[in-house]
């Protein structure tokens, strides 16, 4: 899909979600929609929790504090913003930043499945558990933190089941290690990724499903102000640039 064309698939579903207002008690409570940040061609895709104040009032996801330790593991691996492309689950900032509610979640999921539709990226880096219990839901971040997880997303928007819980597929080799799901014989991600983009250029974007790699991460809000998970998520990071050269030559 050419490089406009996703930006223009992403800006029709950011105005879909202004059209839709999907939770309007957070609009109310919110400066503004915080939609995504960075580029549309992106391989990589970052997804974290909700916005908080500074993204509240700049509009922009990861503007605050972590974001500008995100920019700053980013850097360590050779990246900037310009190379990737990020948002959250939740478009709305939630009250006093509290957690988002499951009803939040899931109000959220069918617009975040459609922009990973359009992005079909390579690694999908899922920031803290909300973002990776979202697609993972029985995971636990401090047991799979760091571990890519290739798994098959099945598109709730699409079936009209809006479910969070139910987002993990019935088959538990779905979430077994990256690694293993290779060695298995398993199509490989980067032909995934090439069909996966065929159904959506061949179907009007009507897939049901698409093959997706998970990397988890700990939240870098959480990890600022804690030595030890803090270098775990640096040491996590670091690893990007080997799961991706793996995925290309898989
Ligand atoms: N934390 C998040 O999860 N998202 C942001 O955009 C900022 C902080």
């Amino acid at each position: 899909m050419a490089k406009d064309d996703k930006a223009t698939r992403l800006e029709a579903i950011r105005q879909k979600i202004l059209d839709d207002d999907p939770t309007p008690e957070l609009r109310q409570g919110a400066t503004q929609l915080v939609f995504a940040d960075g580029n549309p061609d992106a391989e990589i895709v970052f997804i974290g929790e909700a916005p908080g104040k500074n993204e509240d009032l700049q509009g922009k996801p990861f503007v605050g504090a972590a974001g500008k330790f995100l920019d700053q593991m980013l850097e360590m691996i050779g990246l900037q913003r310009k190379d990737i492309y990020i948002t959250n689950i939740v478009k709305y900032r939630p009250p006093n930043n509290r957690d988002p509610l499951p009803e939040e979640k899931s109000a959220f999921l069918p617009y975040l499945e459609s922009q990973l539709e359009v992005m079909q990226p390579l690694v999908t880096v899922t920031l803290g558990r909300h973002s990776l219990n979202c697609f993972l839901p029985d995971l636990q971040i401090s047991q799979v933190h760091g571990q890519p997880k290739r798994f098959q997303l099945h598109f709730h928007g699409r079936s009209g089941d809006h479910g969070v819980d139910a987002v993990q597929g019935d088959d538990e080799h779905l979430t077994e290690a990256y690694e293993s799901t290779k060695k298995e014989g398993a199509e490989s991600a980067t032909r995934q990724r090439a069909a996966n983009a065929g159904r959506v250029a061949g179907s009007a974007g009507k897939q049901d499903s698409m093959s997706m790699v998970l990397l988890p991460l700990f939240h870098p809000a959480a990890a600022l102000y804690n030595g030890a998970m803090k270098q775990t998520l640096i040491d996590d990071f670091a690893l990007i640039p080997a799961i991706i050269e793996k995925i290309k030559t898989s």
